[in-house]
């Protein structure tokens, strides 16, 4: 890129930094192929965060939880929800997926997700690009901003606070083919730190009282 390609780029990066705050980079959305066969009702349930690309709504975020169950209607409800330290109380945000090609064969894992909790509407796609459901899933979204940028958003979910050895080995095929090992910064997960003291909180243990 030339200085004027940067400065322009910088502008929208800012820009883009108000809402998103993703991965931002040159070039179109790639095309990754994702995992197939995609069942959903064994999606469900918690997932824990182990790393993310960093983003704007989850600044500063630990001790991150995903947890998708299904609404009335066959959508799937996302609840994610997040400790920003020093804070004691858990952030939370709900949503709503949908499998965005149900009519596919074989059933491809991409999904829209809408939140719309904030004052404007934000509607990301959602791509696992691989996962066992018992253990880990590498998540993966990406929107063009203007013509010659993407913003891309990552995240690696665990069914346990921490990977075991073999999921830890599958996710790295993953993240050495499709996502920047740079900016995968790494989610707090620790118990002690993540306990909490809220009763309806189950993803981690309470705290010990003093
Ligand atoms: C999901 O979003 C894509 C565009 O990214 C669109 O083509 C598709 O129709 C959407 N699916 C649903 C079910 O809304």
């Amino acid at each position: 890129m030339n200085s004027i390609q940067l400065l322009a780029a910088a502008f929208v990066l800012g820009l883009v930094g108000l809402t998103s705050g993703q991965l931002v980079s040159p070039g179109i959305c790639q095309n990754f192929p994702v995992h197939v066969n995609f069942d959903v009702p064994r999606y469900l349930g918690l997932w824990y965060e182990i790393r993310r690309y960093e983003q704007v709504f989850q600044r500063g975020g630990e001790c991150v939880t995903a947890e998708y169950s299904l609404n009335d209607d066959g959508s799937v409800r996302v609840f994610n929800s997040m400790l920003v330290p020093p804070g004691q109380v858990r952030q939370s945000d709900v949503g709503r997926a949908v499998v965005a090609f149900p009519d596919e064969s074989p059933l491809e894992a991409k999904l829209n997700v809408t939140f719309d909790a904030t004052a404007t509407d934000i509607s990301a796609n959602y791509w696992v690009l691989g996962t066992d459901y018992d253990s880990y899933a590498v998540v993966w979204g990406c929107f063009g901003v203007g013509t010659t940028l993407r913003a891309e958003s990552a995240w690696i979910l665990s069914r346990t606070p921490t990977l075991t050895p073999q999921a830890e080995a599958e996710v790295q095929r993953y993240v050495d083919l499709y996502l920047s090992e740079d900016d995968l910064r790494p989610t707090v997960q620790n118990l002690d730190f993540c306990c909490t003291i809220d009763p309806e909180v189950t993803a981690y243990p309470q705290c010990p009282t003093q």
